[in-house]
């Protein structure tokens, strides 16, 4: 599969999971990710800048065993068409899906950002499921401990504890959100980090005794230079290091923005996205391997192709 382009799934169609996450349950890898197979739309963001979308049409599932070779499950949460009034019906958005498994209750919570078109509402949904193919039920929409919250992701930390990370203060400022025990909402307790860095696309990894978090900065669907930080703790004084990127495009992080961490066999791996804001359906993926240095930096070569596992 070749990084920074569209990928097909095993049927021949383009994979639609974008801003995306693939977590391991079983033998399976699932991949999760938002279906952006409408047309473009042009949107207005608060401060009046135009931005394009798609309209909202659910969270796609794939899954693989090696990671290269994707079947499509379907989506596993469909926008709303009739009630407009619901956080995700088709007019709104729906960005960011990401999944964790509670150990607790054997079943799987889905967040995501919710948003309106114009970005203002700033929140989050959650969603839960039995199986990992869903059904997911929409539990609600809410603005987590009154912060409003745009890119996000969720971290299961190594004690079972999970947290939500959320670009905060119109962006400036990335706040950690502890979940409840059954990860379907947050428990009140929340702390902010990287305080008006102005970053987001959080994705992050946990490896001998420090946490991870790499970021893009705040330019909407066009590439930037990503970052990564560092903290002995999820929860402490995250410090940002350098850009973990190496090589022709470093600077735009080979034109992608950070989706997501996962491990596979006990090597960690960056997946972009290449956002195309003129046609979003067709915005590539990249898989990169992330290498970790004795002294806590990341880096992260491009590869021009996937090979998986
Ligand atoms: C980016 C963000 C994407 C999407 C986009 C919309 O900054 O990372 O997830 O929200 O803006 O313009």
């Amino acid at each position: 599969m070749k990084n920074g382009q569209i990928w097909q799934d095993t049927d021949g169609n383009d994979i639609q999971a974008h801003g995306g996450c693939i977590i391991k349950h079983g033998d399976t890898y699932y991949w999760y990710g938002e279906h952006k197979g409408g047309d473009n739309k042009i949107a207005r963001f608060v401060t009046g800048q135009e931005v394009s979308r798609v309209d909202v049409i659910g969270v796609a599932c794939y899954t693989s065993k090696d990671l290269l070779n994707w079947k499509y499950e379907g989506l596993v949460l469909e926008s709303e068409k009739e009630d407009i009034a619901s956080p995700i019906h088709t007019s709104q958005v729906l960005e960011r899906p990401k999944v964790i498994y509670n150990e607790k209750n054997n079943n799987f919570v889905l967040w995501m950002h919710i948003d309106r078109p114009d970005y203002s509402y700033a929140g989050v949904g959650i969603a839960v499921s039995d199986s990992p193919l869903g059904p997911f039920k929409f539990l609600r929409a809410k603005v987590p401990n009154k912060q409003d919250s745009r890119d996000m992701t969720v971290f299961k930390d190594k004690d079972g504890t999970a947290y939500l990370f959320h670009s905060s203060n119109r962006n400036k400022t990335m706040n950690i959100a502890r979940l409840t025990d059954d990860y379907t909402d947050v428990d009140g307790s929340f702390s902010s980090v990287l305080v008006d860095q102005e970053r987001e696309a959080p994705a992050l990894f946990y490896h001998e005794g420090m946490y991870y978090m790499v970021t893009s900065g705040c330019t909407s669907w066009d590439p930037n230079a990503a970052l990564f930080a560092i903290c002995p703790h999820v929860v402490g004084k995250w410090k940002l290091i350098d850009n973990p990127c190496e090589g022709k495009y470093a600077r735009q992080t080979f034109f992608g923005q950070s989706s997501y961490i996962f491990e596979a066999e006990g090597k960690f791996y960056l997946m972009l996205d290449h956002w195309k804001p003129d046609n979003l359906k067709k915005s590539g993926y990249s898989i990169l391997p992330i290498e970790i240095t004795s002294d806590n930096c990341l880096i992260i070569p491009w590869q021009d192709e996937w090979l998986g596992i």
